[in-house]
């Protein structure tokens, strides 16, 4: 069906690792031999009441010990795809925290050529073109991201840019500057999340220390009026994940999201799903969410949709056919 929410999009905030549904969840614990501490999908699923971002992540660490082999990263990101480009999906860059896995013992080449098998056939199976950004855990010391960076030198054919994600208060962008400065000399975009639970401070640093080219989140910017003003003079991207919010009680309904007043507001925002599989839903139920519940128009839909693939670290003609 046609319906508004389904129109074609490009989703730039989506962590690979939170699409693991409990099916599967469950289906590579047996494959791999791993304990998990639920009975059954259902009970994990009743796991997921979230109090803050800290709670979600407790959760989001351990299960992934199931994925252990690169079948298992590529059987994860060709499901998300799959599912992606049914809600209308045509590009999605993928983030995913090569530093879970290698703590694991899961060597990181392994993680990035099993995503790699699914993204570079993502074109041909799902019609969706990709790129694929590593982030650094910003709760563990620059130093480890920093040789995180250099461990993936052999596979920077297959990776676009990097980012910064886990525990965001008390880790402000500014720990990871020689580290940006090294992925900028290689030749990587770069992103971060920022002012998700941190300060609208974090979101400036962001920008002019890292140097990044698009906010992840963003949301506190909208405390800061001059912030919001020069996000809007510079079109910075903001890609915010309002049901995420609402899950990690950033927000306490939706009703309450700031993205209609951030678009009355002439900011560059677009609408993603950061974990799916965790907060209720993919890219298109989160923009059907978001249309009933901030009453947007069509029109509100197609610039949502419309920006998605300005902000996308896709060339101009890439991105005319992606549209
Ligand atoms: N890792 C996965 N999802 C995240 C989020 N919403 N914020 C920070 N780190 C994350
Ligand atoms: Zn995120």
């Amino acid at each position: 069906m046609n319906l508004p929410e389904n129109l074609p999009k490009a989703e730039l905030h989506l962590h690979i690792e939170g699409t693991l549904e409990p099916e599967l969840a469950f289906a590579l614990a047996a494959r791999n031999g791993v304990d998990l501490p639920f009975a059954d999908t259902h009970e994990l699923r009743e796991a997921y009441r979230f109090g803050d971002l800290q709670s979600f992540l407790d959760l989001y660490y351990a299960l992934m010990a199931v994925l252990r082999t690169a079948d298992d990263f590529t059987e994860l990101a060709d499901a998300y795809l799959a599912r992606a480009a049914a809600q209308g999906v045509r590009h999605a860059e993928v983030f995913f925290d090569p530093q879970a896995h290698t703590a694991r013992g899961v060597p990181v080449g392994t993680v990035v050529e099993g995503l790699a098998r699914a993204l570079e056939r993502a074109e041909e199976r799902h019609g969706v073109t990709t790129r694929l950004i590593m982030c650094f855990l910003r709760d563990l010391p620059a130093e480890s991201a920093m040789e995180t960076l250099e461990s993936v030198r052999p596979y920077l054919r297959h990776i676009t840019g990097v980012g910064l994600d886990s525990a965001e208060v008390g880790h402000p962008p500014a720990k990871f500057r020689e580290v940006y400065e090294a992925a900028g000399a290689m030749g990587l975009r770069k992103v971060a999340h920022a002012g998700e639970e941190g300060p609208p401070a974090y979101v400036r640093e962001a920008l002019d220390v890292l140097g990044v080219e698009r906010v992840d989140h963003g949301l506190r910017a909208m405390e800061d009026p001059e912030l919001v003003e020069r996000l809007v003079r510079e079109r910075v991207p903001l890609t915010l994940c309002p049901l995420s919010n609402v899950r990690l009680r950033a927000v306490d309904v939706l009703e309450d999201h700031p993205l209609r007043a951030m678009m009355d507001a002439g900011l560059m925002v677009t609408v993603n799903s950061d974990d799916p599989a965790y907060f209720g839903g993919y890219v298109g139920e989160t923009f059907h969410a978001v249309r009933e519940a901030l009453g947007l128009t069509p029109d509100d839909l197609r610039r949502l949709a419309r920006n998605s693939f300005e902000a996308a670290f896709l060339d101009d003609d890439e991105a005319l056919r992606a549209r």
